[in-house]
């Protein structure tokens, strides 16, 4: 290939790049010509105005780790089944067991008050990095001062909020003003075997069949401002709401995700990719692999197992399959021969600008790539050794965790206060809830013999084994009580024990355990944190050179940080492996396809099954089919759950919940052939609740539109 045909491929693929490349956009910055281009019917000020109602005031972040969206003009608010999962579960009890049956509140007096759980909404977006920045090389304790500062001579009503954040690896700083309500009732969730249908086996992956959801609603004092729970407060009147399109998209139909995405990578060097391919994540996913194998077995030979471990299951299992799915999707797309390809033409631009150019820049520039190689190549061994110590000792084994836990309250025995030594209990008493001391005396066992092979032997204490002895006599396990009292049953009593220090000092795990942690901190940790703080200065740098030199190439969003971005694409399939292709939409006749009588995945309601075999499906049917889910090219990752998808006229067309298997890469590559979102269908969602639960009072409060 010559050399000008080559730069010709380039710009060319950069023009595709910039098309469909993904990005994950701050709300203000958009760029509203090519969503235009791509569709849009609405101006971007529609999207995100500070000084008149906009969709931006629809857009709840949901108990800080989900996204929501205001539905009705009386706060009626639409999340996924997994963001209320726990609300759900904590309003659940066996005679009124609404994880299983679902929950329909039958007037508002009936929705369920959830302390602690809150809807955050973004008044306003502005950008103050010059006022964050100071100087040429502003240092952490100027920025901190600076960012106080700017917080304090904020102007803002007295319920509101106001932060900082860093954005673009620290090279910009934006400032945020909320506004948190606290009183959010649970007003509906469909039965998990719809909410939740195809659980782990389907989890990840296309083509889906879930109808993620659950309903809550926004209360406020009676001048409609934030205010803890009363049975006082009433319905919160909302800016502005989202009418819902029941007409559906189509194929190629433009679409955009508005949410709060938690956290992505996009612009690490290959070297930090490839660390993550090959050493960390096959670290990780081995651990889980163990700890999971051994979970399964017991679940499947014991129901009482099976309900205890099924949220925990669900939870490892959840960044296992995505590990997976990301190495795979790492290796299929050539991500780091395609960054390393960046890296060099990124290089060749610094040297040849260079040339003439005398500057700071071109100073530090030239070497920064290698510099970061090397940083990788040092820190490697102490990322292993922090790989297995969170998911061995922390992560997948909760004795490990207990022990941590009371190593931590031994260390400081004597100075810990009482409230302390409360919230300690009550963490345990948390874990033991669902805690088999077999189960887990099987998993640590396991993990323990991938810690003790695989972490560098510098960083571990000399001769020490954990065995299955030290399991089966530790209080930890109940293998001993001391004066009768149990720590399993009874932590609280327990932990104030007059020689409390003593007791966890004669327990060989606990001190096994604190052996082992003490090695990690004393000699992986230091180590590994102030090589991370190098890299950390370095690709901040990198960051300010790739926006310098290649914004020819693409354009550059900030990496996800839990706050507001919008992420726009086209409802498309894809081909995730040679001669197979997936459509975009799935309909009910694939539940009915996946249906397993009484599986704990894969069963289906009665009443759905009638429905389906009665093609019941009032106005939300299209063709006489009735569609369930659909994926889009929306950039999106953990945080956007819950995030509204809306149409080209701002109206809600779907619920995002998760992405497809092949493309879960997209936090640190973002491919458009395989990277897809996938949502609920908003028909699918009004059929639930309109068909299934019959509960046309929240039908009649909602907008739809065809
Ligand atoms: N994968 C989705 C997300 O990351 C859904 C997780 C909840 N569902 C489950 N089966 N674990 O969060
Ligand atoms: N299920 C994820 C969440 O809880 C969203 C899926 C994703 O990571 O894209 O936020």
């Amino acid at each position: 290939m010559n050399f000008k045909f080559s730069t010709l491929l380039i710009f060319v693929g950069s023009f595709l790049f910039a098309q469909t490349g993904g990005g994950m956009w701050i709300p203000t910055e958009l760029n509203e010509k090519e969503m235009k281009k791509m569709g849009m019917n609405i101006s971007a000020k529609d999207i995100f105005n500070s000084q008149k109602a906009s969709i931006k005031d629809a857009i709840a972040h949901f108990g800080g780790g989900c996204t929501s969206e205001v539905i009705s003009p009386q706060g009626l608010l639409l999340t996924n089944h997994h963001c209320g999962y726990s609300q759900i579960q904590s309003h659940s009890t066996l005679q009124n067991n609404y994880l299983q049956d679902g929950f329909w509140a039958k007037s508002m007096r009936d929705e369920l008050a959830n302390p602690g759980l809150t809807a955050t909404f973004i008044i306003d977006i502005q950008e103050v990095t010059s006022e964050v920045l100071t100087g040429e090389n502003t240092t952490d304790n100027v920025i901190k001062e600076n960012i106080k500062t700017i917080v304090n001579k904020t102007k803002k009503e007295n319920w509101q909020e106001a932060f900082v954040k860093p954005f673009y690896k620290g090279n910009k700083y934006y400032l945020f003003i909320t506004e948190t309500y606290r009183d959010v009732r649970l007003v509906g969730a469909p039965p998990s075997s719809i909410g939740k249908f195809g659980s782990d086996t389907d989890n990840w992956v296309w083509p889906r069949h879930t109808g993620d959801f659950s309903l809550f609603r926004i209360y406020a004092d009676k001048n409609n401002r934030p205010a803890e729970y009363s049975p006082e407060n009433i319905p919160y009147k909302p800016k502005h709401f989202l009418p819902i399109n029941i007409k559906g998209l189509e194929k190629n139909d433009f679409t955009f995700v508005f949410g709060f995405p938690g956290l992505t990578d996009e612009y690490l060097p290959a070297s930090a990719i490839e660390q993550t391919v090959k050493t960390l994540n096959p670290a990780k996913v081995e651990v889980r692999d163990e700890a999971l194998k051994i979970m399964d077995a017991y679940m499947k030979q014991d129901q009482n197992i099976k309900i205890k471990y099924a949220s925990k299951y669900a939870s490892i299992a959840n960044y296992w399959k995505n590990m997976i799915g990301v190495n795979q999707g790492i290796k299929k797309s050539g991500a780091i021969q395609i960054k390393r390809d960046y890296e060099q033409r990124l290089l060749n631009k610094i040297r040849e600008k260079c040339k003439t150019e005398k500057s700071e820049r071109c100073v530090q520039y030239p070497s920064m790539i290698e510099d970061l190689n090397q940083l990788y190549q040092k820190i490697e061994h102490y990322n292993l050794a922090k790989a297995y110590f969170d998911e061995a000792i922390y992560r997948n084994s909760e004795t490990f965790r207990i022990a941590l836990t009371l190593s931590d309250l031994s260390k400081n025995e004597g100075q810990v206060s009482d409230e302390f030594r409360n919230r300690v209990s009550d963490y345990l008493k948390s874990l033991y809830k669902d805690y088999e001391p077999q189960v887990d005396k099987d998993v640590s066992l396991a993990v323990w013999n991938l810690y003790k092979k695989n972490v560098p032997a510098e960083f571990q204490p000399d001769n020490i084994n954990i065995t299955a002895e030290d399991l089966d006599t530790s209080i930890i396990t109940g293998g001993r009580k001391i004066n009768q009292i149990s720590l399993i049953e009874n932590p609280k009593l327990f932990l104030s024990q007059g020689n409390l220090k003593e007791i966890l000092n004669a327990d060989p795990l606990i001190q096994k355990i604190k052996a082992i942690e003490s090695a990690y901190s004393a000699k992986a940790s230091p180590k590994r944190i102030s090589l991370q703080n190098k890299i950390d200065d370095l690709l901040k740098k990198y960051m300010k050179a790739q926006m310098d030199f290649m914004q020819d190439e693409k354009k550059f969003f900030p990496d996800a940080n839990s706050t507001l971005r919008v992420t726009y694409g086209k409802v498309n399939g894809y081909a995730p492996r040679d001669a197979v292709y997936y459509d975009n939409t799935t309909y009910l006749k694939g539940v009915m396809e996946k249906y397993v009588p009484g599986d704990y995945e894969f069963d289906v309601p009665e009443k759905l099954r009638s429905l389906y075999a009665k093609k019941d499906y009032g106005v939300y049917a299209k063709n006489g089919k009735m569609p369930v889910n659909f994926i889009a090219t929306n950039h999106t990752t953990g945080g956007n759950s819950g995030s509204p998808a809306l149409d080209a006229d701002g109206n809600l067309v779907g619920l995002n919940f998760d992405r497809v298997w092949e493309g879960t890469m997209s936090d640190l590559y973002y491919d458009p052939e395989i990277s897809r979102n996938i949502m609920v269908d908003a028909r699918y969602i009004l059929f639930i609740i309109d068909k299934y639960a019959n509960a046309d009072r929240l039908i009649k409060e909602m907008k739809l539109v065809k």
